[in-house]
């Protein structure tokens, strides 16, 4: 009997252990997987709350009908609207797969006419039509027939009048040395040029600046075509890196968007964009010169949602944030990389910075330039690969190349 009784009490302990065992384990995985769920939970906001449809106090002309219009900085194709008209010099447009962009001021005539000089020179094979926005510094018709001229009878050119407004134009700015309008400039090509009418008629838009030239010994092949058969969205040329006065607050400021939009960084973005132990590199496409589908930067739900975030912001006044990082940032995170392409099949200057054609010798290079700028008390700067710096740039060599 005894020995039963011992057996039955052994048997209890056994299960009343067990049982403490079951139930502190479900305790503890209970606790954990709650855990885990409390972290994996993420709710993305909707990419549209982030838009503010409204009208903005920037205004475009339209140049036949006189009619000015507040700029929308959302796009809605709208049954009833009619196309937008342009007043093309030269000829009509025979294609609408791309249209070349410049912001131009008087000032920057000279270096616009040799801008255009280059143009004309290496897409001779190809001519595509040509946008000059300004804010009224280049109505006079006898310098736009002259510049028509530049570009020749077969490349149509049209002027898109422009009106910045001031009212971003804030005391608290933080770099005085800056005019307004280099500001304005900031803001147009971050935001507001994907969203003028005339870019509707087109599928691509390359970028360039008054002081940007492409050169080289002969015509060059149509980048739009290039672009459109690679189904590439974004092109560039160079790679540079931004100061670091000019990005003040953008690193925390992107990382705040990913995480409200339950956004990891991708790994495209981690390859090319932090620096050292997660520092920002400050490593930018350098978008003087850049090509890009016009609907990239105006409907995709979450860059629109970046661009808007970051101009309701006010850092492109306050800090000058410029186009370059805050494109970058949000293509390297966003776009496949086979979807971005570097174009280094024909030569490239920025001011007096200049990388050559990838493949060509550096003599010949040289010799091309001086076709260009024949002056020889004029310095130069090579960037060899078209990196700055040459060593060191994580975006430099990660995208693929079209070399000649
Ligand atoms: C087009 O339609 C919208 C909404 O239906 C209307 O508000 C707008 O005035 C119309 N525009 C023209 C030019 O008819
Ligand atoms: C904006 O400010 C600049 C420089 O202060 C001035 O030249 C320009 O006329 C102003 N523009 C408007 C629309 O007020
Ligand atoms: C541009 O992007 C849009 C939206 O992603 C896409 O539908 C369109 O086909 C692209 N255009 C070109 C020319 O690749």
């Amino acid at each position: 009997m005894k020995r039963v009784r011992h057996k039955y009490t052994n048997r209890r302990r056994c299960l009343y252990s067990t049982l403490c065992f079951i139930i502190g384990c479900s305790v503890l995985i209970i606790k954990f997987s709650w855990y885990d769920a409390q972290r994996s939970i993420c709710l993305p906001k909707n990419p549209d709350d982030e838009i503010i449809d409204r009208q903005d106090e920037w205004q475009y002309q339209n140049g036949i009908t006189g009619q000015w219009y507040h700029w929308r900085t959302v796009y809605k194709r709208r049954n009833n609207q009619t196309e937008w008209r342009a007043n093309w010099l030269n000829a009509a447009p025979k294609s609408y797969l791309g249209v070349i962009v410049y912001l131009a001021t008087f000032g920057d005539l000279k270096s616009l006419q040799t801008s255009l000089t280059q143009l004309s020179r290496m897409l001779s094979n190809n001519p595509r039509p040509v946008a000059i926005f300004h804010e009224d510094d280049l109505s006079n018709n006898d310098i736009q027939q002259s510049l028509a001229q530049i570009l020749g009878n077969s490349t149509p050119l049209t002027f898109e009048h422009i009106k910045f407004s001031n009212i971003s134009i804030q005391p608290g700015r933080l770099h005085r040395r800056w005019a307004p309008k280099y500001f304005h400039m900031c803001r147009f090509f971050t935001l507001m040029l994907p969203n003028h009418p005339l870019l509707t008629l087109f599928s691509y838009y390359w970028r360039l600046d008054t002081h940007s030239y492409v050169f080289g010994g002969q015509p060059i092949e149509d980048p739009f075509e290039i672009m459109q058969k690679r189904k590439t969205q974004y092109a560039f040329t160079m790679a540079n890196r931004d100061n670091e006065v000019h990005t003040i607050g953008l690193w925390t400021f992107f990382h705040q968007f990913l995480q409200d939009h339950c956004l990891k960084p991708s790994k495209n973005f981690l390859k090319t964009q932090p620096g050292w132990i997660d520092s920002y590199s400050t490593a930018i496409f350098f978008t003087n010169l850049a090509i890009a589908n016009v609907s990239l930067f105006r409907d995709h739900p979450l860059i629109r949602a970046w661009l808007h975030r970051v101009d309701r912001s006010g850092s492109i006044y306050r800090y000058r944030w410029g186009d370059a990082p805050v494109h970058t940032l949000i293509l390297t995170q966003l776009i496949p990389r086979n979807q971005i392409l570097r174009l280094r099949y024909f030569g490239y200057m920025h001011r007096n910075e200049y990388v050559c054609a990838k493949g060509i010798k550096d003599d010949l290079c040289k010799a091309q330039i001086k076709t260009v700028f024949p002056d020889p008390n004029l310095i130069f700067y090579n960037h060899p690969g078209g990196c700055n710096p040459s060593f060191g740039n994580p975006l430099c060599h990660y995208y693929p190349e079209i070399t000649l």
